[in-house]
């Protein structure tokens, strides 16, 4: 039987992305789009939408019916800056909407669930360069919080009850399609749009802040690649640590002034500086580069060359 997918918070900037790629190789009848909003037009036309809240567990469950759904990706969830202004927010979406679908699996009305985790679940404890898939987690953002929690409840879902759920701790993802919102690696993406409309751009963070970050292709493929590897090859049912590039704001400020000379930085911390402090520097993937043959294409320089060309357009 071939697949019917559901993307919950297919909108967003992972989601529309993945939903995109999901109908380029299921069909686009195969592969419904579900979101509290609607998405832009690109997504809106090229197959079935559902407006559908997350947290709302009856109208999650008949979607899944209607449609015959057998893989979820829930791509919903309030990001790191905007869960310290909304913690109670932040904390009912992100755990609400993983029981609501982790619940489906377990009884049997889908059968694959594909949930993103995040490098926040790590803190200021954790080793912060090549952190490993094992090590310490403290995380002190509700975001990270909530994701590491629902890493436990991943791993518990699978063991106690063999529910087929895979994930992966996403670095900040930087895109061209749909904007992010709401994260602390939001710069990254936002830096682009400035330096073309204004040549010039005002860092929240500060000029030295490593962070892990990866092109969103690497990421499609990824997920789409954990999703698709047999079963016994996924060895982690909590979460893999995923790499791609790592970099500061000064980095890929050097990268951007390579193609726009006129281009300049200027730094005003905010309060996601501590956020970014806590999180690690760099990752350790080799887990799932052993496990299901990972491998990132995009480093720094390829990047900023993709994301200029289609922003500029
Ligand atoms: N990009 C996210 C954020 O900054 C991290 O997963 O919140």
């Amino acid at each position: 039987m071939s697949n019917k997918i559901l993307v919950i918070g297919a909108c967003g900037q992972i989601g529309t992305e993945l939903t995109l790629r999901l109908r380029e190789l299921h069909g686009n009848d195969r592969v419904i789009a579900a979101d509290i909003r609607q998405g832009n037009e690109e997504l809106m036309e090229s197959g079935p939408f559902e407006i559908m809240d997350a947290i709302d567990a009856d109208q999650m469950e008949n979607i899944c019916l209607h449609y015959e759904i057998n893989e979820v990706y829930l791509m919903a969830a309030m990001l790191s800056a905007t869960g310290e202004k909304f913690p109670d927010k932040a904390w009912k979406l992100n755990m609400t909407s993983l029981f609501n679908v982790l619940d489906l699996a377990k009884e049997g009305k889908i059968n694959k669930v594909f949930w993103p985790s995040s490098i926040a679940v790590f803190g200021p404890t954790t080793p912060q360069v090549d952190t490993p898939q094992h090590t310490i987690m403290e995380p002190t953002t509700v975001y990270g919080i909530s994701k590491q929690t629902g890493e436990r409840w991943c791993e518990y879902y699978h063991s106690k009850y063999g529910v087929d759920v895979r994930s992966i701790r996403y670095p900040g993802l930087i895109s061209w399609k749909t904007l992010p919102g709401g994260g602390t690696t939001d710069y990254a993406v936002e830096i682009f749009h400035e330096a073309i409309a204004q040549s010039k751009y005002s860092c929240f963070l500060s000029e030295n802040t490593a962070l892990p970050m990866m092109y969103m292709d690497d990421a499609i493929r990824a997920t789409i690649n954990i999703m698709e590897a047999p079963a016994t090859q996924i060895k982690e049912r909590s979460s893999y640590n995923l790499s791609g590039m790592s970099f500061t704001p000064a980095d890929i400020a050097v990268a951007i002034t390579k193609h726009l000379p006129e281009f300049t930085i200027s730094y005003s911390p905010d309060s996601r500086q501590q956020i970014a402090d806590s999180w690690p520097s760099s990752i350790d993937d080799s887990h799932a580069r052993k496990d299901w043959n990972w491998q990132a294409q995009f480093d720094l320089e390829k990047t900023v060359a993709v994301m200029l060309e289609h922003l500029s357009n």
